[in-house]
């Protein structure tokens, strides 16, 4: 599968927004990763439709929105009215994942499901039939600059396992702490979409361009 840079809007200077958002896409990278967070699924507050809706007037990439919300349904068609492409929610904070992505799919996007590092790998088994992506998260939601947990590795290692199982076409993306001295290790693991924030952000259209030069040469 193609490998594709998302960053991560969290790291950017909001202030530069336009400008790094077109710097990064310059580079090659294909999504922008937009972190939603309610201070409820998580402590931290962050934005929400406002923002996707503004980015979509002025920016032609796959809008990969990363929902880190409790009930994710309530907000779902608003994202998608905003300009969603992707929308990915968090099993651990649905109490019925499968009506959520029922209503992502009929609102047009696609419906990507996410766990925290602590979430077993086999609760994702029942979704398998359902979802275009799974979000792997490599550090706890929540922060951007974190470390990425050396135990992920092996849990993109076995999601991706049961993708290639399921015999399906689903998106394996991997989110926290990824940047140019580590990606390969997830790439290897099986990942095709790579979530980067401060690791691009700090000098957006160099490391974006340095990101994009090693996920060519795993394609
Ligand atoms: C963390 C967010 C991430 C974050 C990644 O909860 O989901 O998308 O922006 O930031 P880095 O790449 O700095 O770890
Ligand atoms: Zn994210």
């Amino acid at each position: 599968m193609e490998k594709i840079l998302a960053p991560s809007i969290l790291a950017a200077d909001i202030m530069r927004l336009g400008e790094q958002i077109e710097a990064v896409k310059n580079a090659g990278a294909k999504y922008l990763h937009i972190d939603v967070m309610d201070g409820m699924f998580v402590p931290a507050l962050s934005y929400g439709m406002c923002v996707v809706e503004s980015i979509r007037k002025s920016c032609d990439m796959v809008l990969d929105v990363h929902l880190m919300i409790v009930e994710p349904g309530r907000h779902v068609e608003a994202f998608a009215k905003a300009g969603a492409d992707i929308i990915t929610i968090h099993l651990e904070a649905c109490a019925d994942a499968h009506e959520v992505i029922r209503q992502i799919h009929s609102c047009g996007c696609k419906a990507g499901v996410s766990i925290k590092p602590g979430t077993p790998i086999e609760v994702l088994e029942e979704y398998l039939d359902e979802v275009e992506l799974i979000l792997i998260m490599s550090v706890e939601p929540g922060f951007g600059g974190q470390k990425y947990i050396p135990e992920s590795t092996e849990r993109i290692r076995q999601t991706a396992e049961l993708i290639r199982k399921s015999g399906r076409e689903i998106e394996l993306e991997v989110d926290g702490g990824v940047g140019a001295g580590n990606v390969e290790l997830v790439l290897e693991a099986g990942a095709n979409v790579i979530v980067a924030g401060s690791a691009v952000f700090k000098d957006p259209a160099k490391n974006a361009a340095e990101m994009m030069s090693i996920l060519k040469k795993w394609d």
